[in-house]
């Protein structure tokens, strides 16, 4: 089984768990049932570890190599938890063109995160999106849900260091 492990420790909770619960028996027996169950599955938990997999395969009865194919091949599901700030280039044709790679590379150099990855302690991912429908902004990124367009590569990294400022606040209760 090639599912990937980070090295962020996956943590549920009962009420997530009776969601999903709920969720499977909803589903169960259904045709196309572990799409629309994994779908819910990351709106529940944000993402899809191995453990939520094997729930997902057992509450349905079906084999877990089937719900690792679909999570694997579907670009909506994810594998990898979000950070507490989560930075999506968009690499889509009219972003990469402005320069949206050497952004990419520059915000995982600032970060020390790579694209794809979180840092160790959970606060920062970085993925590359494909396109987000904002091409007349391109190059564009979304910090969260905020959406940043014609950014140059001077301007992002006091922008991510600000996320990162705020994120220390809140931690420190500030
Ligand atoms: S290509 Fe980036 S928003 Fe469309």
């Amino acid at each position: 089984m090639p599912n990937k492990k980070t090295s962020i420790p996956f943590v549920k909770t009962m009420e997530q768990e009776e969601k999903l619960k709920a969720v499977i028996d909803a589903h169960k027996g259904q045709t196309g049932a572990a799409i629309q169950v994994l779908q819910e599955a990351q709106n529940i938990f944000g993402y899809l570890p191995e453990e939520v997999q094997v729930l997902v395969a057992e509450g349905l009865g079906v084999p877990l190599t089937e719900v690792y194919g679909i999570a694997s091949f579907y670009s909506q599901f994810t594998m990898e938890p979000k950070g507490k700030i989560n930075i999506a280039v968009c690499m889509g044709t009219a972003c990469y063109v402005r320069g949206a790679g050497d952004i990419l590379d520059d915000i995982s150099k600032h970060t020390c995160c790579k694209s794809g990855g979180i840092t160790p302690d959970g606060k920062i991912s970085i993925e590359a999106t494909r396109c987000i429908g904002a091409c007349g902004l391109a190059p564009v990124l979304t910090i969260n849900n905020d959406v940043y367009g014609k950014l140059n590569r001077g301007e992002i990294e006091s922008v991510i260091d600000r996320y990162i400022d705020e994120e220390a606040k809140k931690e420190a209760g500030i």
